[in-house]
């Protein structure tokens, strides 16, 4: 099968991109408006980007025409936390990926604990074993698109205590983290086996 992209529709575009594009791990975002009201949403458009500046990438979509809660909420306070998505709060996830408007505070609607970061002027999913703090690094317009890429610069992490570290590194246990990613639609996938393959020597 040959699919030309320029051939199909958006909607054949959006199924083939994120059935293949998979499994993306799940950014959970939460922000709040200029006047203080907290937000919180999936987004699996996301990547690790740069280790040093230490940046991670989102990319948000519009509704209507209009920016999403999260993405004008970016824009108003250059702001936002990534709450890594797992599997104790997929359910509570998926709760707040309500097209709701920028009345309804989806902590309250998936009834999740909200704390408030250090770092940045945002709230985070108390929750959460695994938390980046990030400041607007990078607002990435991509023509012809209605999707922002937001690249994020990420100030702090805060990680729980029982998430444990390779001894003698930064390296967390994925394992032990329990993320999930997003296949397409409805379809989640875990960490299954974890094969070790060393890079081959030069
Ligand atoms: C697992 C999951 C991943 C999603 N990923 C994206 C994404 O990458 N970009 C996007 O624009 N919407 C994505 N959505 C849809 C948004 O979560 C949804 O539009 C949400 O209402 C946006 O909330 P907001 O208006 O409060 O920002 C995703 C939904 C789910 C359930």
């Amino acid at each position: 099968m040959i699919f030309d992209t320029s051939a199909i529709g958006p909607r054949e575009r959006y199924q083939l991109l994120t059935s293949l594009v998979a499994p993306r791990p799940v950014a959970w975002v939460s922000t709040r408006s200029a006047d203080g009201r907290p937000n919180l949403a999936p987004f699996s458009y996301f990547s690790a980007v740069s280790a040093t500046p230490f940046l991670v990438s989102v990319s948000i979509g519009s509704r209507r025409g209009e920016p999403k809660d999260s993405l004008r909420n970016i824009r108003e306070t250059g702001v936002f936390c990534v709450n890594v998505a797992t599997e104790a709060l997929l359910r509570e996830m998926n709760e707040t990926s309500g097209e709701y408007g920028p009345e309804v505070n989806e902590f309250e609607r998936a009834g999740v604990e909200a704390a408030w970061a250090e770092s940045v002027e945002a709230p985070y999913v108390a929750a959460c074993p695994a938390v980046l703090e990030c400041r607007l690094f990078k607002e990435v317009e991509l023509e012809g698109s209605s999707n922002t890429l937001i690249i994020g610069d990420v100030l702090r992490v805060r990680l729980a205590d029982d998430v444990p570290l390779h001894p003698g590194t930064l390296f967390a246990d994925s394992v032990a983290l329990e993320p999930v990613a997003r296949l397409w639609g409805d379809l989640y996938a875990m960490i299954g086996e974890t094969p070790s393959i060393p890079r081959p020597a030069v």
